[in-house]
């Protein structure tokens, strides 16, 4: 098999911060605190090893498989991520008709700038959609336009009742109306510049988004929520609930008493608490708490077929991607992410052949080594 269609993530990082102003990079890459949880998430993964099985006919591998009702591609799905728009013109919109292209679910953040009901015009799947809780006239607002723009699935974000410490935003003074030394920064990449300053000027200065990000930048979060809230919006979500940051059994068990269909169990990709550990190291004592037919999906620092690989074995029926797309984003567009979803598809085909697993479903935890941890 030839390697010519795959392609390094590590590539895609470095030409993704050839183009991205340095305030752009370090929003994307940074971590909280001293970004060690952002490191762990890294370390235990590369930790997991799986055990091969081998003459087993592997003539017949796919990669497909079926996550809260949708049919995929892959076990992936495209993680929400705020600001797109400013790392790409139309990002959310590109990442989600890539996301469509590659036949798995793209997850737009509260804390973008575009509209539901605009990106639901550009797209034949409707995304998912991801919810802050802030204020309540708010985020009722945002579930009436989910349900409108009839996306299957609402990922409640709950790792957020303040935001993470981040050094590197702090460093660049980074926020949504542009500070001088972004300003600056941004004469280094005439590139990215000329196109933000044709295509994004106009959207951003839409005054109810603009405020959303604001005051999600400046961390403007309803810290009063809480689990009976949690009920209330179950009883209101007629549809797929999903509740993201989840890092305790005990949390994840009382999710499951409440009827909520799945749980993302994630760190916020290390953005959040830099104390928390990561997904990995929780994983499998969150699996046996729950009921069988709860849906866990995991994320964070997801960047091979071989991650997405391990994630399967822990018990995860998918991963959530999040900087991985962003690069790819913010390096060529709808081509680069293209090869980038082509690519991992590859790879996870290439890794449950290696495995001696013909689908999804066959990667168990037999297949973990017994020095890991989690
Ligand atoms: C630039 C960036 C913005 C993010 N914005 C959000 C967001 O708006 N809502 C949310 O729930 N998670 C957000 N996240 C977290 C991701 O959804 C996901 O949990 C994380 O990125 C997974 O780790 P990975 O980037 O290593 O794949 C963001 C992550 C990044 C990198």
């Amino acid at each position: 098999m030839t390697n010519a269609a795959l392609l390094r993530w590590q590539q895609l990082r470095r030409a993704a911060y050839r183009r991205l102003p340095l305030f752009l990079s370090d929003y994307i890459d940074g971590g909280a605190g001293d970004e060690l949880a952002l490191q762990r998430n890294r370390l235990d993964l590369d930790a997991i090893k799986l055990r091969p099985r081998v003459l087993r006919q592997m003539t017949d591998v796919s990669s497909t498989t079926e996550i809260l009702g949708c049919e995929c591609s892959m076990p992936v799905v495209v993680a929400p991520t705020g600001l797109n728009t400013l790392i790409a013109r139309n990002g959310d919109v590109t990442l989600a008709q890539a996301a469509n292209r590659a036949g798995i679910p793209f997850i737009l953040s509260t804390a973008s700038f575009t509209p539901i009901r605009e990106l639901r015009a550009h797209v034949d799947l409707p995304p998912w959609f991801q919810l802050y809780a802030q204020n309540p006239a708010l985020t009722e607002h945002l579930v009436r336009q989910a349900l409108l723009a009839d996306c299957p699935v609402l990922v409640l974000t709950v790792d957020t009742p303040t935001g993470g410490i981040r050094w590197r935003d702090g460093r660049n003074n980074f926020r949504v109306r542009p500070s001088r030394q972004m300003m600056a920064q941004t004469l280094f990449r005439p590139r990215w510049l000329s196109q933000y300053l044709i295509g994004e000027l106009s959207e951003r200065l839409r005054p109810k988004r603009q405020q959303l990000s604001d005051d999600l930048l400046e961390r403007k979060l309803d810290r009063s929520f809480d689990w009976d809230d949690c009920a209330r919006l179950r009883d209101k979500w007629p549809r797929r609930l999903v509740l993201k940051g989840i890092l305790s059994a005990e949390d994840a068990a009382r999710a499951a008493t409440m009827g909520v269909d799945g749980v993302v169990v994630s760190n916020h990709g290390g953005r959040q608490f830099d104390a928390a550990p990561s997904s990995w190291r929780v994983f499998s004592e969150i699996k046996q708490a729950v009921p069988a037919g709860m849906t866990l999906l995991v994320d964070g620092g997801i960047r091979t077929g071989d991650d997405v690989v391990r994630a399967l074995a822990l018990g995860a029926k998918g991963v959530l991607i999040g900087r991985l797309p962003l690069w790819a984003l913010a390096a060529g567009g709808s081509k680069t992410l293209d090869a980038m979803f082509l690519s991992l598809a590859k790879q996870i085909i290439i890794t449950m052949t290696l495995l001696g697993c013909q689908s999804p479903r066959e990667v168990d935890s037999s297949r973990i080594l017994e020095d890991w941890p989690g």
